[in-house]
């Protein structure tokens, strides 16, 4: 039977356009999908929007319209460029969904009847960007400021129920300390141990000055705290407390949560306390990915550095939008801070097109040329034994990286793959072998290693460049649909299989611009 692999993106704030660090989450949670479902696994891939909350509704205050309608208008934006970009989620949630708020409210009932939830007042400091309540001292230290927008934080004083935190502090931190794995990458991972260390008070969790929100269940005056309602979903969304769970049976624990690492605090310490109180298994994996900042500085309109859908869209348009998977995955290890700039996108997209693309046409050029199939291998030295072992080393080397979500290595790994098989022609210089009747085995040799080498980088890169790599195959003649990886990488290329000359995979008119 095919594992299962159930992974997610945040759920977003509909109260603006997904930008640039919206689809660099969504990106990498899709190529992790796609490739998962290559390898054969039974593969789940969630994301969607966190609509409550009183980011939302100023929001909408502010256009002069209502919550609802605000979402109503933006989510609409987020799932058509997902579309574009060909996202291949199995669900798309909104915590405005029916199905999401009766989920919220049973769970809200089962942490109320552990007697994990007690009425109290919360008095103090907010950050309304983040949706996160914040500690006295840790307001001082950021003279009352959010750490993140650096807008000021809010003073609130008003009745709120309190989720007891405290009870399982220490069982979440001894769960962090035993799974190496499970808070990634390990330098987030220790931030959150020191922090946790020193303690975790009762989290409040409900709002009683807000009416945007899932109204507590045994309280309606009160709505659940945005952030309980949004972790929620990722159960919510596998009919959680629903006359129909058998996705939740399936699929729970999640294999991988992708989040950014202003979130991580949220996802390593609050869920897997309510999870522990709910009695369920804790997801296996949280990833927590660095942030974008453009041309050296933070993202912002008013810089005029602002990496929003037109910019995005253009590029989709021009280079095509898997040159901008390419760029976004291979650009720093993931987990790392990135920096985009257009010069490093010109270059990514040069690489594809040089090492990638100029490899599938030589090859494809020279072997439907000189033999119009793939010959057998013939004479064999040093260096064509060393092509070959490299081609075959890909899918157990991509295995490694996908399971320890190397993402930039992920992209890279093909791509050094065919600029390997770049050298190799050019040190093996086959137009030369043809000339020479005597050398025709070592020519097959040359033709044979080089149609495998970038066959396997494409297969290699189908997760990455989905269109691409895809379109690169059907050039070759190899029709990818239903293939598994192992179908794919197992079987090579076989000889005999017709070659003819191809075309150019990214267009230099495009390279050059
Ligand atoms: N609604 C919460 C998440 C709830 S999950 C249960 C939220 N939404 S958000 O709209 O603010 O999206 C935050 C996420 O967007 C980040 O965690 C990250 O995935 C992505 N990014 C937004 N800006 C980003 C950058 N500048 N760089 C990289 N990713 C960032 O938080």
């Amino acid at each position: 039977m095919a594992d299962h692999y159930y992974l997610t993106t945040p759920i977003y704030y509909p109260n603006g356009e997904p930008h640039l660090g919206h689809v660099y989450t969504t990106v990498a949670a899709d190529a992790i999908a796609r490739y998962h479902r290559l390898a054969g696994d039974d593969t789940f891939l969630l994301t969607g929007t966190d609509e409550h909350g009183i980011k939302m509704v100023k929001t909408a205050a502010d256009a002069g319209i209502e919550p609802a309608a605000l979402a109503d208008r933006v989510v609409a934006v987020f799932e058509q460029v997902w579309k574009e970009l060909e996202i291949t989620h199995d669900d798309f949630i909104r915590t405005t969904q029916p199905r999401h708020k009766q989920g919220v409210q049973k769970i809200v009932e089962q942490l109320l009847a552990s007697g994990d939830i007690y009425l109290g007042g919360y008095e103090g400091w907010y950050d309304e960007g983040q949706e996160e309540f914040v500690t006295e001292t840790t307001a001082k230290d950021q003279q009352f400021k959010s750490a993140i927008s650096g807008r000021p934080l809010v003073r609130y004083k008003e009745a709120s129920y309190f989720f007891r935190l405290s009870k399982y502090a220490g069982r979440v931190l001894e769960n962090i300390k035993a799974n190496p794995e499970f808070v990634q990458p390990a330098s987030r991972r220790n931030e959150v141990i020191s922090k946790l260390e020193q303690g975790a008070e009762d989290l409040s969790i409900s709002r009683a000055t807000l009416k945007w929100g899932i109204p507590m269940p045994n309280d309606p005056q009160h709505v659940v705290y945005v952030w309980i309602d949004a972790l929620s979903n990722y159960i919510t969304a596998l009919g959680y407390g629903s006359d129909d769970d058998s996705l939740f049976r399936k699929y729970w624990p999640a294999d991988l949560h992708l989040i950014g690492k202003e979130i991580l605090w949220f996802h390593a310490v609050y869920w897997p306390a309510m999870l522990m109180s709910l009695n369920l298994p804790i997801p296996k994996r949280l990833y927590a990915h660095g942030w974008w900042t453009a041309e050296g500085k933070k993202m912002s309109k008013s810089m005029g550095n602002f990496i929003g859908l037109d910019k995005l869209r253009e590029i989709g348009k021009v280079q095509g939008y898997d040159a901008l998977r390419y760029y976004m995955l291979r650009a720093a290890p993931f987990g790392s801070d990135l920096d985009w700039t257009d010069a490093d996108f010109q270059k990514s997209f040069n690489e594809l097109a040089n090492v990638v693309g100029n490899c599938l046409n030589r090859t494809l050029n020279m072997v439907g040329k000189y033999r119009g199939a793939v010959p057998p291998l013939g004479e064999q030295d040093d260096l064509d034994r060393s092509v070959i072992a490299q081609t075959k080393r890909l899918g157990q080397l991509l295995a490694e990286a996908y399971g320890k979500i190397e993402l930039q290595q992920c992209a890279m790994l093909p791509v050094e793959l065919a600029r390997a098989a770049n050298g190799y022609i050019d040190a093996t210089a086959p137009f030369k072998l043809a000339k020479d009747p005597t050398k025709a085995s070592k020519l097959d040799t040359v033709l044979h290693v080089s149609a495998q080498a970038i066959y396997t980088a494409l297969v290699g890169l189908l997760p990455i460049l989905p269109e691409k790599a895809a379109a690169g195959l059907k050039q070759m003649g190899v029709d990818v649909a239903g293939k598994t990886l192992a179908q794919l990488l197992d079987a090579g290329l076989p000889v005999g299989h017709p070659i003819a000359p191809g075309q150019p995979l990214f267009p230099k008119a495009e390279a050059g611009k």
